[in-house]
């Protein structure tokens, strides 16, 4: 049995941001399910997680963290979640915030939380066999793992590393000068994490790294250019014989259209009926016409340049022409936002857009939904395309990363599970979203048997998590 840690700025249900909190909420209950081994979670004790979490928290014990001159105090929580422990560190100053990223200090902060996590592990006695540390947050663990406590502290010596990339778009870029003064790393240490005359933490960790994955194989291909590497080809191209790319599954528990209580009414592949009924309540709800006969189109998605929203901003108005009815949700950059609200206000009887994120809001959508469209120009992964299918509400995606390793479209041979577009193009994504509307229209009883299709794809962790253990036994 090995021992398994991971360190992640988020997981659900405690504190999440997108779907890094979906994975880090999901996979290690998933692994622990089917493996030996002992994986078990670090995060930061952020204001945001519910009470009715944090009530239950067991208090462990506390110690003092020296991030460079600096001498903080750090308390340790623990809490046992399907089948897994998470241990939750805590410091007001760093995780009493507004929100769980983007404050001024984020580089201290997680430099706190890296550092913590290392130091917290002798007194949780979990020294772990493997550290699997996850996005920019995490970084600094791997690098201080092995430039500091594996060279300094033969506890530490045999502990494994690695890294996943789940956006290469987020690096944690910082200048020079905080190399001593925040992160508490050494002169010599400045080789490893320097990266175009800055430091660059995403480029430390995969440096350090004894193995790199990100999210899907095609996204590991892609990140070898420029075109999807956000200015890291070489340095992944220079360590390509350490990356290797894992497709994330869901949490087919939570995802369960059969079961949720928050959705209108339950359905399945065999009883059909309540979808309909989900789509009316959702229609009501929203003040839409309350239509079965036209096909609605939903958007779930943080608002950011990679999410391909662009395209949709340039096919609105033209969309807008079709019998159709569209619902968007999600926040994020605010031009966007301005787009989907004023595209909302020009045509209040198609489209209805919500600013906010909120998952229960999220579950009625994908339950109500015909089609589910993600335009993604990037995307490591994406849950969304399969949360989706789990609802009934075929994707409509363009062949980018995960997308295209999860979505094949109708047209090819064998089948398919939805509607895929590969030039990333507004005219691209329209024809696709066009012949599914067609198909909707022309063909109901067709359409019916793909949504059905596309409910019993299994995208569940089964798969994921064997790859996993295998990459962890390549450690043994
Ligand atoms: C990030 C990626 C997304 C991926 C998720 C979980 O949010 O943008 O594609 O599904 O991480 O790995």
């Amino acid at each position: 049995m090995k021992k398994i840690l991971y360190v992640a700025g988020e997981a659900l249900p405690f504190a999440s941001s997108g779907g890094l909190g979906d994975v880090i909420g999901s996979l290690p209950s998933a692994l622990n399910g089917v493996g030996e081994d002992d994986v078990r979670v670090i995060m930061p004790l952020y204001s945001q997680i519910g009470d009715q979490y944090r009530s239950k928290f067991e208090y462990v014990g506390y110690t003092f963290v020296q991030l460079s001159w600096r001498h903080v105090y750090c308390g340790i929580f623990k809490y046992e979640h399907r089948g897994v422990t998470f241990y939750f560190l805590d410091n007001e100053y760093y995780f009493k915030r507004g929100s769980l990223y983007g404050e001024f200090d984020d580089g201290e902060r997680f430099a706190f939380f890296c550092r913590a996590a290392l130091e917290v592990l002798p007194i949780i006695d979990f020294i772990p066999d493997i550290l699997h540390a996850h996005d920019w947050h995490a970084a600094l663990s791997v690098i201080y793992l092995k430039r500091c406590y594996a060279l300094n502290d033969e506890r530490y010596a045999n502990t494994k590393a690695i890294f996943t990339i789940h956006n290469i778009q987020y690096q944690g870029i910082y200048g020079t000068e905080l190399l001593g003064d925040i992160f508490g790393l050494m002169s010599w240490d400045l080789g490893i994490v320097e990266y175009n005359n800055c430091i660059n933490l995403l480029k430390g960790a995969i440096v350090c790294a004894d193995a790199v994955t990100t999210v899907s194989p095609t996204y590991a291909k892609e990140i070898l250019s420029p075109k999807f590497s956000h200015g890291l080809d070489n340095v992944l191209n220079a360590y390509s014989y350490k990356l290797s790319g894992i497709l994330n599954g869901i949490d087919k528990e939570y995802y369960n259209p059969s079961k949720d209580k928050e959705i209108f009414a339950n359905f399945s592949t065999r009883s059909f009926g309540g979808k309909k009924l989900c789509k009316s309540g959702l229609q009501k709800m929203l003040s839409l016409p309350e239509r079965d006969d036209v096909p609605l189109i939903a958007v779930i998605s943080r608002l950011v340049s990679h999410k391909g929203l662009d395209l949709v901003m340039l096919a609105g108005d033209e969309l807008m022409k079709s019998d159709v009815q569209l619902v968007i949700l999600g926040m994020g950059d605010k031009s966007y936002e301005e787009y989907f609200k004023s595209l909302a206000e020009r045509y209040p009887d198609k489209c209805k857009t919500l600013i906010t994120y909120n998952r229960d809001l999220s579950k009625q959508i994908y339950s109500a939904a015909d089609l589910f469209l993600m335009p993604s120009r990037s995307e490591p992964c994406g849950l969304a395309q399969m949360i989706c299918s789990r609802y009934g509400a075929v994707p409509v995606i363009h062949e980018t990363g995960g997308l295209y390793d999860s979505i094949k479209d109708i047209g090819n041979l064998g089948g398919g599970n939805g509607f895929t577009f590969a030039a990333y193009s507004a005219y691209e994504m329209l024809g696709s979203i066009y012949r599914a509307v067609t198909i909707w229209y022309e063909d109901r009883e067709f359409f019916e048997k793909l949504q059905k299709k596309v409910m019993r794809v299994d995208f569940s962790w089964n798969q994921s998590a064997l790859s996993y253990i295998e990459l962890y036994k390549k450690f043994d």
